[in-house]
Parts: C-alpha cells; structure tokens; sequence
C-alpha cells in the first residue's frame, strides 16, 4: 500500500499531529511519504492507495498554501479527465482528512468548512474518505491567544495534548484493520 501525507502548518499543532501520523504508521509497519505542503511540488494523488490530508483551521479555511496547491490540483486533474462527471469511485482509493483548530467562536462548526474544503479534491477524484478527524488546537501567537481561555471548547490551553495524540494512534489502527 502506497501511502501520501500532505500537510500544512504554521503555529506547530499540526504538525504535532502530523508527526504521531508518521510516527504510528512507522510503528505499524508501513512507508508514508510525506510533505509540508509549504515546500510541496504537486504530487500525484492517483499514485496512492491512502492519502493523509491536514492543517490547521484560519478563518474557517486550511492554510494559504494548501489552499493554493489543492487548487492547481484541481485544475490539473479536471484537464486530464480525471475528475468526471458524478466522480464515480475509484476502487482501493482512501483518504483521511484532519485539522487542527481553536474553535474560539463557533467551536467545531468553524472547522467543518476547512476538512469539507480539503475532502472535496479527493471526493472529486473518486476517492472514499474513511474519516474526518478534528483536533482541538491552542491559539498560539499573535493576538489571538485569549480565545484559548474563551471560546466555546472551554480551556484548550496545551492541546493537542498527549491524550489527543495517543486518540490518533488508537484512529489509524482502526482504519488500517479496513
Ligand atoms: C491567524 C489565525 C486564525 C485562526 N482562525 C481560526 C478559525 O477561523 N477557526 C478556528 O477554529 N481556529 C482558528 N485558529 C486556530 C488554529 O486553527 C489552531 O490554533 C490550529 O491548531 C493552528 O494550527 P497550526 O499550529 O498547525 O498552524 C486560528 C489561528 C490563527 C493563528
């Protein structure tokens, strides 16, 4: 099995997760290649089995760059014919999509817009998308660090926290029994 992870990050907590992801496929035995997306080239999805994709959650949307790069993959895919008209399934074809966020407004609701965004591609693209994971986040920096104290997903001050990452672990162990 053939195995991609795309990610992107700018405050680390993605890349936390990022890292258990690796770290447990390790673990379980498989090869995963992986790619910050900031320094990514476009690779090819349909080269893959399972596709690992996350970032953290800003203004309601992935990263810039992932934004940016799922685009040109878009258009990419569409001018080869490979996003088709009611983009039957690709058989074997799996893809996880997680972020990271703070949720200091609305709570998961704000998040929700950014793994739909990021699903899409690969929706598009005939693949099944066997889980959504969604991983609270402390604000760090700028002038946003009160709503870590503030916001409707109470203190979430240090997550994602070793209980989260231990959660991940305990996920891709049960998606890759599928
Ligand atoms: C500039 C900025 C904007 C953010 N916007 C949102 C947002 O719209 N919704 C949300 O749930 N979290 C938001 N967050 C919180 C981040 O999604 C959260 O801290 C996430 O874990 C950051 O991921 P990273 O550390 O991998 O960059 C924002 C954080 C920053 C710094």
């Amino acid at each position: 099995m053939k195995i991609l992870h795309l990610y992107f990050s700018t405050t680390g907590n993605t890349q936390k997760v990022a890292a258990q992801v690796d770290r447990t496929l390790h673990q379980l035995g498989h090869e995963v290649e992986t790619v910050q997306v900031a320094k990514a080239a476009e690779p090819d999805l349909l080269a893959y089995d399972l596709i690992f994709m996350g970032s953290g959650v800003y203004s309601w949307l992935p990263g810039k760059p992932l934004v940016e790069l799922i685009i040109k993959l878009r258009e990419k895919y569409a001018g080869a014919g490979e996003i088709k008209p009611a983009a039957p399934r690709r058989p074997g074809k799996k893809a996880v999509i997680y972020c990271t966020f703070g949720g200091g407004h609305t709570g998961a609701n704000e998040a929700v817009p950014a793994v739909k965004y990021m699903g899409q591609l690969f929706d598009h693209l005939g693949f099944e998308i066997i889980a959504e994971w969604y991983v609270p986040g402390e604000f760090l920096g700028g002038n946003l660090q009160y709503l870590s104290t503030t916001g409707r997903l109470g203190n979430i001050q240090g997550r994602p926290n070793d209980h989260d990452l231990q959660e991940i672990s305990e996920k891709i162990i049960g998606i890759l029994r599928v």
